[in-house]
């Protein structure tokens, strides 16, 4: 993965520092990023669409991970960013990402978020419904601006990924129906406000998306909408955004889809749709995350118990968990690790990896073979880097790990890791129970 390789001490890499002296200098658990990976990742997308469709930008989707310097490094690799609250706005904007690169996405931003991104000048807003749509268009009326829209519809398509990651259906709490008419209502009456100007659509099949074809059948129903919107509303779209979504290898079963043939595919059905339909080719937006940032991060634990129940299964516990990484026990995710400091071994027996938390699914693992695990073993558990560290709590007061930015170069904190002074920060004692 990434720039993670065993050099000739038999010793565990990431951009030829040493796994074990990282832990020593940085303490477990620990999420760190491979930088080249991530920036690789970023060219990828760039120059997949600069080839195959380059009227189109790439935005970073920052739920999947965002700190400031994260923000920086999509900044330079010349993506735009797709934020969803008024946090990862003001992540962006102290990071002095340009506003005029940030669409704003959301089912339900409230006022604040609206107001605060009105003043930053981002570039749209991503309009999930029609309360949103008024109250944008009256905010914005209010500081005599028009607001770029895009309008959030799904395309009924039924994605193959698990539930809870699923969105293009007409049952989904995100977006407007286009089967049902309520895109189209939404769209008429859109145009006649005198504050939002509506640029375009936008989906988002789902996410950990691997048959690339879902992509081409969103593409196909959302031109055929962008047709009827032409017929029965006089405008033409002009902006197509077709979310994220493309799934990554979490363990070397699954297969990795390929950024440019996932660029090819998007490229040749919208240039077929739009011949066919007779309507002008759209600018194109997509927006990665996992993507982008998931096989570029991992988790770094130490072993500490070990419980053998005989004939049944061997738990080996780490340092972490649920608190760290949510989506075993969520959507029970598949991961893969490795023992550090046992990289040379072969495996040779079967563990389960659990966490530190009071909960009986806190799994991080379930059956892995690994080399004869004993306390004080490293454990890298792979692919973390999307929807880890964002996803994180502080269930049972656990601090969160900070995130290492690796490179050839340098080791730097981007975020540091809490302390237990962080955890109390915010709790007040009233002076009646002093
Ligand atoms: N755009 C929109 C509108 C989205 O809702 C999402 C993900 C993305 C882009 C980025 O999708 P990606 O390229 O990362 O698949 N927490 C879950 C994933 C939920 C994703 C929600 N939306 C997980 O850990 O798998």
């Amino acid at each position: 993965q990434g720039t993670m390789s065993i050099n000739q001490q038999g010793q565990l890499e990431i951009a030829g520092h040493s796994l074990i002296k990282i832990a020593k200098e940085y303490g477990s658990p620990l999420y760190i990023l491979d930088e080249a990976e991530i920036r690789n990742n970023c060219r990828a997308y760039r120059e997949a669409f600069e080839k195959w469709y380059p009227n189109s930008m790439t935005l970073y989707a920052s739920k999947a991970f965002l700190s400031l310097a994260m923000a920086r490094i999509i900044d330079q690799e010349g993506l735009g960013l797709d934020v969803v609250s008024g946090g990862e706005l003001y992540t962006a904007l102290k990071a002095d990402f340009p506003a005029d690169k940030i669409y704003f996405h959301g089912n339900n931003k409230t006022k604040a978020e609206i107001e605060m991104a009105l003043d930053a000048k981002i570039n749209a807003f991503v309009v999930d419904n029609r309360y949103e749509l008024d109250m944008l268009n009256r905010m914005a009326g209010e500081k005599g601006i028009v607001a770029d829209i895009l309008l959030r519809v799904t395309p009924g398509i039924e994605a193959h990924t698990h539930s809870y990651i699923q969105t293009g259906q007409t049952d989904s709490k995100f977006g407007l129906g286009i089967q049902n008419g309520l895109a189209l209502a939404a769209i008429k009456e859109a145009v006649n406000l005198e504050n939002v100007n509506l640029k375009g659509i936008h989906c988002h099949i789902g996410s950990q998306i691997f048959k690339l074809e879902s992509f081409a059948k969103a593409v196909d129903v959302m031109l055929e909408f962008v047709e009827e919107v032409k017929e029965e509303a006089g405008v033409i779209l002009e902006e197509l955004n077709l979310g994220g979504g493309i799934g990554i290898p979490y363990t070397e079963a699954e297969e990795k889809p390929d950024i440019e043939e996932y660029a090819k595919i998007v490229a040749g059905s919208i240039k077929a749709k739009c011949k066919e339909l007779e309507i002008p080719l759209p600018k194109v937006i997509n927006e990665p995350g996992r993507s982008i940032i998931a096989t570029a991060g991992s988790t770094l634990y130490t072993v500490g118990s070990i419980k053998e129940i005989p004939g049944i299964r061997k738990y080996v516990a780490v340092n972490g968990g649920m608190t760290d990484n949510i989506r075993p026990a969520l959507y029970e995710a598949k991961y893969e690790a490795i023992l550090v400091n046992k990289a040379d071994q072969a495996g040779e027996e079967v563990v389960t990896i659990t966490g530190k938390c009071c909960e009986s699914g806190d799994i991080l693992i379930r059956d892995i073979k690994l080399p004869k695990a004993e306390s004080g073993d490293l454990l890298l558990i792979s692919c973390t880097g999307a929807y880890g560290y964002s996803m994180s709590s502080n269930y049972n007061a656990l601090t969160r790990p900070g995130v290492l930015l690796v490179s050839e170069d340098s080791i730097d904190w981007v975020v540091k890791p809490q302390s237990y002074d962080d955890l109390i920060a915010n709790d007040v004692i009233p002076e009646r129970l002093k």
